[in-house]
C-alpha cells in the first residue's frame, strides 16, 4: 500500500481520475486516498460528481484516464465482481431487500456461501455463521426484528438491512450514497451511529448532503465541486474555507 505523509498506508488512492459522459467531465482528474479504517465523508453540491466517485470505485463507471489503487493493486482491468472479490461493497439505492422474506431470511440468502434461494433457505447454518448475521444485525440496531417481514420495517430499518446485507460480505470498503435520506431525525442520529460503529471494523465511504448529519457524525471532510476535490478537513474547517462556502452560499472567493 501507498504510504500517505503520516506513514499511514493507504487503502484506496484515486490517482487523476477522469470521468466523462460524452463531452462533460463528471470527475476532472480527481486525487482522493483514504486509509485504512477511516469514516470519510463527501460532501458537495448537486451535480458535483459524488455518486460517479462512488461508481468509479465500484466499477459501474469507468474512468476516461487515471488509475485507481485498492490496497496497492491497480484495477484498471477489475470488473465489478472482481472488486467486490477485493472487498469493496457498495450500498445501493435501488432495494437489494427482499420484502417477504424475514429479517435474518434475507441475511442468510446473502451470506457469501449461499448460492440459490431454494439453496440458501434449506442450508443449515453452523452456530458462528448464526453468531456473525446475529452480530451485524445487533451491529446495525434490527437484532429485535429478526424475525419480521422486510416489508414490514419502516424505511430507515430497510436502510439499516441493506447496510447489513453489504456487511455480511465482509468489505474492507463499505460505500454509501445518502444513507439518511428520506429519514426521520432520531432514525438519521440512529444511522450516523451505525455508521461510527461499522467503521470500527470496516473504512466507510458515506456521500451525504444533510450538513447536520455530516456536522455530527463525519471526521474528515472531502468536498467535491464540478468534478475536482475543492477542500478537505474537518467539518469546522471545510465549512469555514472560503471556496466551500462560495461553492454553497454563492459568496465571493
Ligand atoms: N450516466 C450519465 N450520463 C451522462 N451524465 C451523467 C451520467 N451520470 C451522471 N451524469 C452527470 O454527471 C454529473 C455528476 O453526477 P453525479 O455524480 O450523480 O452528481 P452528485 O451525486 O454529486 O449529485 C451530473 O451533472 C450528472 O448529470
Ligand atoms: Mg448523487
Amino acid at each position: 500500500m501507498r504510504e500517505n505523509r503520516s506513514g499511514v498506508k493507504d487503502l484506496i488512492y484515486l490517482e487523476n481520475i477522469s470521468v466523462l459522459f460524452g463531452d462533460f467531465k463528471a470527475l476532472d482528474r480527481v486525487i482522493f486516498f483514504m486509509s485504512v479504517g477511516e469514516l470519510r465523508f463527501l460532501i458537495g453540491p448537486n451535480g458535483a460528481g459524488k455518486t460517479t466517485l462512488l461508481d468509479v470505485i465500484c466499477r459501474k463507471v469507468k474512468e476516461s484516464s487515471g488509475r485507481i489503487f485498492f490496497e496497492e493493486e491497480d484495477f484498471l482491468h477489475s470488473s465489478i465482481h472482481r472488486v467486490a472479490r477485493m472487498g469493496i461493497s457498495r450500498k445501493f439505492q435501488s432495494p437489494s431487500v427482499f420484502p417477504g422474506l424475514t429479517v435474518m431470511e434475507n441475511m442468510e440468502l446473502a451470506y457469501p456461501r449461499a448460492r440459490g434461494l431454494f439453496s440458501a433457505l434449506r442450508c443449515r447454518f453452523s452456530s458462528a455463521e448464526l453468531d456473525e448475521i446475529g452480530e451485524i444485525l445487533k451491529r446495525v440496531n434490527l437484532a429485535e426484528r429478526r424475525n419480521s417481514p422486510a416489508a414490514e420495517l419502516s424505511h430507515g430499518q430497510k436502510q439499516w438491512l441493506e447496510i447489513a446485507l453489504s456487511l455480511i460480505q465482509k468489505p474492507k470498503l463499505l460505500l454509501v450514497d445518502e444513507p439518511a435520506a428520506g429519514m426521520t431525525r432520531e432514525e438519521r442520529n440512529r444511522t450516523g451511529e451505525i455508521l461510527r460503529d461499522i467503521a470500527a471494523h470496516t473504512s466507510v465511504l458515506v456521500v451525504e448532503h444533510d450538513m447536520k448529519f455530516v456536522e455530527a457524525f463525519s471526521r474528515k471532510v472531502s468536498v467535491l465541486h464540478e468534478g475536482r476535490i475543492i477542500c478537505e478537513g474537518s467539518f469546522a474547517e471545510v465549512s469555514r474555507n472560503s471556496r466551500v462556502l462560495s461553492v454553497y452560499l454563492g459568496r465571493g472567493e
